[in-house]
């Protein structure tokens, strides 16, 4: 069901019985809400948040695609974020999605504007599922729609904006030994040592080729939030920090502390489709009552 949003924006709620819920914009596929049984909020959305297009939204899961970053010649993170989605109210039964979950697909086709600066024909199938636990999956399925025989690359992040209570309190498992490139140094090169990720100033890095499940452990809260990926082999982790948040006007300047950007990525190796193939990726977030032993 389509309601209207801040601004009268079009959006879709998702609701499970236990109680748990996620909202999902049109604009930008941009899921902005996801809550857990208690109703608490699990995701950051800045609370100066602009929701006007061409302005992408600031917080929850913004949908970085054909391009992550300013790593090519499109607007820092590509279009995806700041276009119009379709809603199909007709879904198709697409594989591994069963019963007792709630399921949402958006779906975005490049225009005649899009081909302007980016000369590629593309369907892109968002899947926005809340599973009976309250998990919430993003599945994208991005097919090359091109009929001239040219392949396509892109890459692609789900910039994931968890909430945090306190970001000094907070710890990441299962980046350590990984190599990352720095955003900071220039993307440097570094292997990283700790044996979890804390946070003590900016941090804006891409983490190699990372196992398929990543913790971000909430200590004041006792809760860990989980992140499981497929098909997107790195993650970003991002945290702008006092002297940037104050640079960006959507973002209030102490909501650093309270905010953590994991994000399932695909960007040290860019995916290519030939016409007629499709790719998946896919992120699944839950959360545990508790901080999970590392
Ligand atoms: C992160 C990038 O993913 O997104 C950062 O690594 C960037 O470098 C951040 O600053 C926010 O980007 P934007 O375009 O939403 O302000």
């Amino acid at each position: 069901e389509v309601v209207k949003g801040v601004n009268g924006l079009d959006k879709v709620v998702l609701r499970q019985v236990n109680g748990t819920s996620a909202e999902v914009y049109l604009y930008g596929a941009h899921v902005t809400s996801w809550k857990n049984e208690q109703g608490e909020e699990l995701l950051f959305l800045s609370s100066k948040a602009i929701f006007k297009p061409p302005k992408p939204i600031r917080g929850g899961i913004p949908i970085c695609f054909p391009q992550f970053s300013n790593l090519g010649s499109l607007d820092q993170h590509g279009f995806a974020r700041n276009r119009f989605w379709t809603f199909d109210d007709d879904p198709p039964p697409l594989p591994p999605d069963a019963n007792h979950k709630v399921i949402t697909d958006l779906i975005l086709r490049s225009t005649k504007e899009d081909l302007k600066i980016w000369p590629y024909s593309f369907e892109y199938r968002l899947r926005i599922t809340l599973g009976p636990g309250g998990e919430l999956m993003l599945t994208s399925r991005i097919r090359n729609t091109g009929t001239d025989g040219k392949p396509f690359t892109f890459s692609f992040a789900y910039h994931t904006y968890f909430s945090v209570s306190d970001i000094s309190e907070v710890r990441v498992e299962g980046l350590e030994t990984l190599d990352y490139l720095d955003n900071c140094q220039k993307r440097e090169r570094f292997t990283e040592q700790g044996d979890s990720i804390t946070f003590e100033s900016e941090v804006d890095r891409i983490y190699l080729s990372t196992p398929t499940k990543i913790a971000v452990m909430d200590h004041e809260k006792k809760r860990t939030l989980v992140m499981r990926k497929d098909g997107l082999p790195d993650a970003v982790v991002w945290n702008p920090w006092d002297k940037k948040a104050k640079a960006m006007v959507d973002f209030g300047d102490d909501e650093y502390k309270h905010m953590l950007c994991v994000e399932a990525a695909a960007v040290e190796k860019p995916i290519t489709l030939k016409p007629g193939e499709e790719w998946r990726g896919r992120q699944e977030l839950s959360t545990v009552n508790k901080l999970l032993d590392p």
